[in-house]
């Protein structure tokens, strides 16, 4: 199983500022996690960790049982997909090639170099286009398409991948509120359908509660709130949001407005 599990984890970069400053929880194998928290709380530090794309300063990270460290990245980076903000697509590719990079983490450096892909990387993308509703957009140029189906594509080249667990940073944050619902709920049939681990940052209260099992909040680089949507309290909202130092915070006020 894709049970993460995070020990003790801490990040300071080399400027000195500590980022994480000690993350211990565990994520299920086939969870609904959404991490909660305003902006600059840890959320993309501890995604980036999990995906390898940073190095824990302190404690440690085990995916299925797995320490994440030097000698296993590679192969535990194909486990793990990433769906970014800003999509990151390759604007100038098709649509269906930009897909095909899902498949990059199993393929050898060669291969991936000259994108030599084979027949059956071809249908898994195919696949993974279908799941997402973008099967007539194939050969589209992929900075044709709206925001909303961009992330569509960004979601099924993470598909291709065919990983065990979906990391999604702020996936929504550049979308409007009907392609939000779209991508929240692609993820969540993802969840369902597939069995796949899922772990989305978000800073939206509403869309949170809506959609996920499991609400870990975090404010300053700690976890300050852990629990189902319905223990998502007032009270709750109040320790994830709040600031130093900060009488009146708008982020609050929104916070509150959902709660
Ligand atoms: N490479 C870095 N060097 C120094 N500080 C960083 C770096 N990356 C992020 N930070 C700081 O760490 C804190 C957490 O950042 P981040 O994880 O991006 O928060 P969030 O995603 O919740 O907005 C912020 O104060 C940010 O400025
Ligand atoms: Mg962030």
């Amino acid at each position: 199983m894709s049970t993460i599990s995070i020990e003790s984890v801490t990040k300071r970069f080399p400027n000195g500022f500590e980022a994480l400053k000690g993350i211990s929880t565990e994520i299920a194998a086939g969870s609904f996690t959404v991490i909660l928290g305003p902006s600059g709380a840890g959320k993309s530090t501890l995604l980036r960790l999990l995906n390898g794309l940073e190095i824990p300063s302190g404690g440690s990270i085990r995916i299925a049982g797995e320490a994440l460290d030097k000698g296993n990245l590679r192969k535990l980076r194909s486990s793990v997909a990433m769906v970014f903000q800003q999509f990151n697509l390759v604007d100038r590719l098709s649509v269906v090639t930009n897909v095909l990079t899902g498949r990059l983490a199993h393929r050898s450096w060669v291969g991936s170099v000259f994108y030599l892909f084979r027949t059956e990387d071809m249908d898994i993308a195919q696949q993974a286009l279908a799941r997402v509703g973008l099967t007539d957009k194939a050969w589209s140029r992929a900075d044709k398409l709206s925001g909303g189906q961009q992330q569509r594509v960004g979601i099924a080249r993470a598909l291709a991948q065919r990983p065990k667990v979906i990391l999604a940073d702020e996936p929504v944050a550049s979308l409007d509120p009907v392609s939000s619902e779209e991508i929240m709920g692609l993820l969540r049939e993802i969840r369902d359908r597939d069995g796949i681990t899922v772990v989305v940052n978000l800073h939206q209260v509403d869309l949170a509660k809506r959609f996920a099992d499991r609400i870990i909040g975090m404010n300053s680089g700690r976890v300050v709130f852990d629990g189902p949507p319905a223990e998502l309290s007032p009270q709750a909202l109040r320790t994830i949001y709040q600031r130093e130092g900060m009488e009146h915070d708008n982020h609050l006020d929104l916070a509150l407005a959902y709660a």
